[in-house]
This record gives C-alpha cells, structure tokens and sequence, in this order.
C-alpha cells in the first residue's frame, strides 16, 4: 500500500512540475478590446520585486507548517509518556504483523505527508485553471505593447484576437496571460486552513480557548493579505484572488475533513464502530440516507480512505466524529 501511494504522490509532483517548467501544455489565447483600461496597469516588475517575493512565500507555506506539525506532536507525544497513556496505546501495528512504528513518527509523516500532497494538488488546479482560461493580468496591456496603427484600432470597441498581436518581451506576456486563478491566494489560504485545524483539533491544553482563534485568525489574516497584496500591486484581478481563495479553502477542508479524518486517531473510531470492517470493505454503495446506520456507513465511506498509516488518539478527545 506504501508504494501505491508513493506512485500517486510522485505522479502528483511530476504533473506539478510539467504546468511549472515546463509548457507542454499552451495557454488558452485570449482577445482583447484596444485600449480597454482593465488591462493598462503600470507593470509592477518581476515576480521577484513583489512585497511577498515567491521564495518568501514558498518558504512560509512549508517551513510553518512543518514545524508547527512536528512540535505539536512532539509535544502530544511526550504528554502521552509522561502520563503513561502510551502504554495502552502503544501496540498500534501498522500492517498488523511486520512493522512497529512510533506512533510520533507515524503521526507526523501521515499530517505532512497530506500537507504536502494538498499543496501540489492545490498547486495542480490553479495551473490548470491559469492554462484553461488564460485571463489576462491588469497590466497586460502594458508587457503586450500591441501596434494598435498596424492593428488598426481606430475605436475603443474593436476586439483583438490575433495570437500575434504582442511586440513585447514573450515571457512577460506569456507569464501575463496566466492569472486567474492567484496561485498566492490558493497556496497561502491552503497553509493556513490545514495549519488553523491543525492546531484547533490538536492542542487541548487548558487557557488556550483565546490564544488557539488568535493564532488561527492571525494566520488567516497573513494569507488574507498575501492575496489582496497581489491585487495592490496590479498583478492580479479581485476574481482571481477570490477564486484562489476558495480552490486552497476547499482543498483543505476535504484533506482534513475526510482524508486525516480531523487528525483523530484510529481508537477514536474502534470505540464506536463493531461494524467498521465492513465499511473497510470496498463496495458499491447506493446512498439512501434514511436510517441512521446507513447515514453512518456514509460516513465511513468518506473516513476511511485515509492513507494507511494509523494513529493513537490524543488524550481527552470526545469519540463523536465532528465535521467542520
Ligand atoms: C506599427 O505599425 C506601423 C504600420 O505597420 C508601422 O509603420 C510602425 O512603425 C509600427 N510601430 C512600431 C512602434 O512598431
């Protein structure tokens, strides 16, 4: 089972790298009206120039997350120690006979094993979407330097469509015609969501109940500002953002909410569930939702396609299962 998921995530990363680096595949050719003022911004420069350069970025979205994971759980797994909880917990196997793995290592490589497979995934969408679309940057018009004599733009309402109407640098336009949507807004969102229920769900300690919503709103607010950044500086529309917005919101959800199952562990589910073998079971289901065991087999379709790394629950955690 590791290696199939280890083909999945390298699969992921290749196709991440092609929409990158790479340009097998060509961006949708969009028109455009002469003169029209949405696309006259001034150019902010490259990439480079911007108040929250890529490498800062980049560097956010996986250095916090990372370390944030590993204190946390250092930190869940010495208080398990410490309060000899582990001893009961300890003979979680990981494939039932050949392998013990410490449960920290466990939990950890399952959280940013997932972490990292939503940031390509995240990374997938957006450059799809830039590719499909090929919307054009606020400051199109002014890296695309159209001839509007040759073009013969006489009035305001004339639509360009010609591929070949840019006299300006190649890459610039290129880079240009792949905006919507932000892939700063997807990617800042996307850490900060994973990271925000991270931390919701995991630390438990008392007179947190202020801090924990500080924290959580303080790292959506960075992501907030990442997005609405890219709008101060005319490289992106509003649109753009907003959808960016909601790709790395949704992703995110789905990841924690049905894949790390809201970093519960695996006697969490046990306690209430004599017939979660079943359910393990890969079947075709119809879903009715009337009765509530058919409602609670719904559920479990959606849990238990969880990686197969299995978890020790943290201490004081109710076993109801909560949905965000
Ligand atoms: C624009 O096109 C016209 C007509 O083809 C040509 O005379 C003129 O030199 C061009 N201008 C620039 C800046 O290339």
């Amino acid at each position: 089972m590791l290696y199939f998921q280890m083909v999945i995530m390298a699969g992921t990363v290749m196709l991440a790298y092609y929409f990158e680096y790479t340009d097998t595949f060509t961006v949708n050719v969009q028109g455009f009206f002469c003169f029209d003022s949405s696309y006259t911004k001034p150019y902010p420069g490259p990439d480079e120039s911007s108040d929250i350069p890529p490498v800062l970025l980049l560097s956010l979205v996986t250095g916090v997350p990372v370390l944030v994971i590993i204190v946390g759980e250092t930190v869940v797994f010495c208080l398990q120690v410490a309060t000899r909880d582990f001893e009961n917990q300890e003979k979680t196997l990981l494939t039932g006979d050949c392998c013990y793995i410490n449960p920290l290592v466990r939990r950890t490589v399952r959280f940013l094993g997932i972490y990292t497979f939503g940031l390509f995934a995240t990374d997938i969408f957006v450059n799809a979407g830039q590719v499909v679309t090929g919307n054009l940057a606020p400051h199109f018009l002014t890296v695309c330097k159209p001839n509007y004599t040759a073009l013969g733009c006489q009035q305001l309402t004339q639509f360009i469509t010609d591929a070949n109407a840019c006299t300006g640098n190649p890459d610039l336009v290129l880079k240009a015609r792949r905006t919507f949507p932000s892939k700063e807004a997807a990617l800042s969102i996307y850490g900060a969501v994973y990271l925000a229920m991270y931390i919701t769900s995991t630390i438990k300690a008392k007179g947190t109940r202020l801090a924990k919503p500080v924290l959580c709103l303080g790292l959506m607010c960075l992501a907030f500002l990442t997005g609405i950044n890219r709008v101060a500086e005319y490289r992106n529309h509003w649109s753009d953002v907003i959808a960016g917005f909601l790709i790395g919101i949704s992703i995110a959800v789905f990841l924690v909410v049905c894949v790390v199952n809201n970093f519960k562990g695996r006697q969490a589910e046990q306690e209430k569930s004599p017939i979660d073998n079943l359910a393990q079971m890969p079947m075709i289901s119809i879903p009715r939702v009337e009765s509530p065991l058919e409602k609670y087999q719904l559920y479990h379709n959606c849990t238990s396609s969880r990686i197969s790394f299995t978890i020790v629950r943290v201490r004081h955690h109710k076993s109801h299962p909560r949905i965000l």
